[in-house]
Parts: structure tokens; sequence; C-alpha cells
């Protein structure tokens, strides 16, 4: 190994080794062992074991095991456009381009959509991926604090060009929704472009599972959604729904997009039907959301436990008493010893002093393995 090499691993392990002391390395965990009652997972709907979109998943299977290139290349297929007109259509927007994941979908279109002299304004909460397409483009970026429309206007006052607001209908770390129709209406009022990332959305709200904003009926006071399909619907990939403009300019200018192999024809198959599934499942939706009312009533009974609230489908679960990340760590450990899927969530994701065991909550979740993991946590953490 060239010396250099040397003086870099140096260089990596000294950052690593930082990480350890203050306890805020990661690691790859186990994978989830058979049989744990699933509290993690994106799968709300449990979708992605579900027959008929494994069915179009096995069909595809017949087709190239990869799309072969960029969609503007050999990658695209009748299958990908189908599949965006169908979600323009089930989202109610104009149109719709699919991205490779979420993160690439906010990736591009931050990093393509605003110029510079143009300011973002994004909600201080906003996921890894907002902040990093933010980055990949000129433009002016604040952040506003969390959920205040106040502090909103107070700096939409200074922004300057096309002033874009970044937001998640449902927040990822606290599973808490965002003021969708005060915001579209200070938009609207403003003349700022509402951006909203329907990633926990996307499946599970309005009653085919359109998302909120259309749930809202507001589909008309966003420029853009970004929906994910890593979560509700069980699969990969995204898509940003706007105008057709909005489309044909992504698609020249969005490096995400250009600069990438497309997704393969086994997820668009499963997509699609996915998608046709979604307005049939209204009675697991209502079946999720119950239990997620049931969950936080439980855990709050728990002594020394407390679930905010405002959260929804995603419950941060904090502690009286902040133990630190490793008794957060261990409690998960212990939690998951017992049968139970219990993630951690610690710096760096989330604030140091914020550590939070986070539960998801899925419509084949049942009020009996909620009530056994209340009784286990309030074993472990006494
Ligand atoms: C709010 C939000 N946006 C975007 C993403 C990224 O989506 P994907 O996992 O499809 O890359 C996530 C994933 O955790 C998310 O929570």
């Amino acid at each position: 190994m060239p010396a250099s090499s040397s003086l870099l691993h140096q260089r990596l392990a000294a950052e690593l080794a930082r990480r350890e002391a203050a306890g805020t390395r990661r690691r790859l965990p186990a994978p989830p062992a058979p049989g744990l009652v699933d509290f993690s997972s994106n799968d709300y709907l449990g979708l992605s074991r579900h027959p008929r979109v494994l069915a179009a998943g096995q069909q595809a299977a017949q087709l190239p095991a990869g799309s072969t290139g960029s969609r503007l290349l050999t990658g695209n297929s009748q299958a990908a456009e189908a599949l965006e007109t169908q979600l323009a259509h089930f989202h109610g927007a104009e149109a719709a381009l699919l991205f490779n994941s979420g993160y690439a979908a906010n990736l591009g279109f931050f990093g393509a959509v605003p110029r510079r002299g143009d300011t973002i304004l994004y909600d201080e909460a906003s996921h890894a991926s907002v902040k990093d397409g933010i980055r990949a483009t000129p433009a002016t970026a604040w952040s506003f604090r969390h959920n205040d429309l106040a502090d909103l206007e107070h700096k939409a006052t200074r922004a300057t060009g096309a002033v874009f607001v970044a937001v998640e209908a449902l927040y990822s770390m606290d599973g808490d929704v965002a003021p969708l129709p005060e915001l579209a209406a200070l938009c609207q009022r403003l003349g700022l472009h509402l951006v909203v990332d329907e990633a926990h959305t996307n499946g599970l709200y309005g009653p085919r599972g359109e998302g909120l904003v259309a749930a809202l009926g507001l589909e008309n006071a966003v420029f853009a959604r970004i929906l994910t399909f890593g979560k509700a619907l069980g699969s990969q990939g995204a898509a940003v729904a706007g105008s057709a403009l909005l489309r044909d300019y992504l698609l020249n200018f969005s490096r995400p997009f250009i600069y990438t192999t497309a997704l393969p024809p086994v997820t668009v198959a499963s997509l699609a039907a996915a998608y046709a599934l979604l307005p049939d499942l209204q009675t697991a939706r209502e079946q999720l959301f119950q239990l997620s009312d049931y969950l936080k009533a439980t855990l709050n009974a728990v002594p020394g436990l407390h679930v905010p609230a405002g959260s929804h489908v995603i419950h941060p679960v904090f502690f009286t008493q902040n133990p630190g990340p490793a008794a957060v760590r261990a409690l998960a450990a212990a939690a998951q010893t017992a049968g139970f899927d219990v993630r951690p969530i610690v710096a760096p994701t989330v604030p140091a002093g914020t550590e939070r065991l986070r539960l998801i909550v899925h419509s084949f979740n049942t009020e009996a393995e909620i009530d056994a993991l209340a009784s286990e946590l309030l074993a472990v953490s006494c």
C-alpha cells in the first residue's frame, strides 16, 4: 500500500474513533431475526409481501433483470411511462417523473429547480435528502423553525427570486404532521412555491391512499410533491409529481434522473400492482390509525416513557430522564431479544440529548403485540 494511502487510512480511522468516543458510531445491524414483531420497518401496509404485488414482480421476472440504461438512453419502457401516467392520475397531478429513490428525487428536485438568486426556505426537521439537494444548488437556503409559520413568514420577507418552501407532510423522526392548509394559504398569499415530501403519507392518507396533499384537496396549491415508494408502497423508487412543464424540465436538468440506470422492470411492475391495490386498502389504513392511537395511549401509561400527543404512525418514545445513546441502544437490544423489532435512533441522526426509540405501527400489528411490547419496555426500563 502506498504511504499516502496509509496516511489517509489513519485519518479515516481517527474520524471513526471520534464517533466511537462520542457514542455515535454507526454499524450495520444484524438483519432482523425471523419472527420478530415488526415495529420498525416502513412497510406500513405489508405491501412488500402482498401476493398480488409479488405475482406482478414474478411475471416481470421474465423480462430483463435490469433496465439496461438511463431513461434517456435504453432504460425507458412503456411500463415506466404507463406507471408515470398512473401516478399522475392517482395523485391528481398533471404529470409525474420516476426517480430511483426518494433520496434521488429530493436531490434531483432541489439540485435542479432552484437557481442562483432564488431562495429555499426549509423546515429545520427536513430529511437529509432535502438538505443534500439544497447543497447541490447555488440558491440561497435558510431553515425555519419546525412547523413555525411565523418564522417562515418572517424569513420569506427577506427572500429573493423564486422562493421555495420545503416541508414534509409527516416528519420521519417525530411522526408529526405539517400544517399543510395553513402553509398552502401562506404560500399562496406570498407567492411562494410549496414542495411537499410525502414519503410517510403516500399510500396512507386520503380515502384511496393518495397522500395528505390530495386528502386535503391541496393538489393545486403545491408546486411539487415528492412521492416515495420504499415505505407504504413496500417497494423502491420515487416520483416527483407536478406540472408537465416541471416533468420536462427535470428530465432535461436533473442529474440524479439523467445520469443513472433506470428502475428495473420488476420494480416498475410491482409498483403498478401496489398502486392498483391502494384504493382497496381503506380498512387496513383505518386499522393502522386505530392501532397508532392505541400504541400512544398504551406506552404513555408506562412510567418513565413519553410519546408525544401529535405523533402519527411513527412514534418517538422518549424517556423522562434521558439515559444517553448507549442505554437507548441497550433498551432496543433487550426488546429485540424479547421478540420485538424495535430500533434506537441516536445522534447524529437526531440531535444529541433527544435519543429515542422509534416505533412504527403497521396495519398488520395487533393490540396484543402492543400490550406485550409495553410490558417488555416497562420491565427493561425500570
Ligand atoms: C421524509 C423522507 N424523504 C425522503 C426519504 C428517502 O426516501 P428513499 O428511502 O426512497 O430514498 C426518506 C427516507 O427515509 C424520508 O423519510
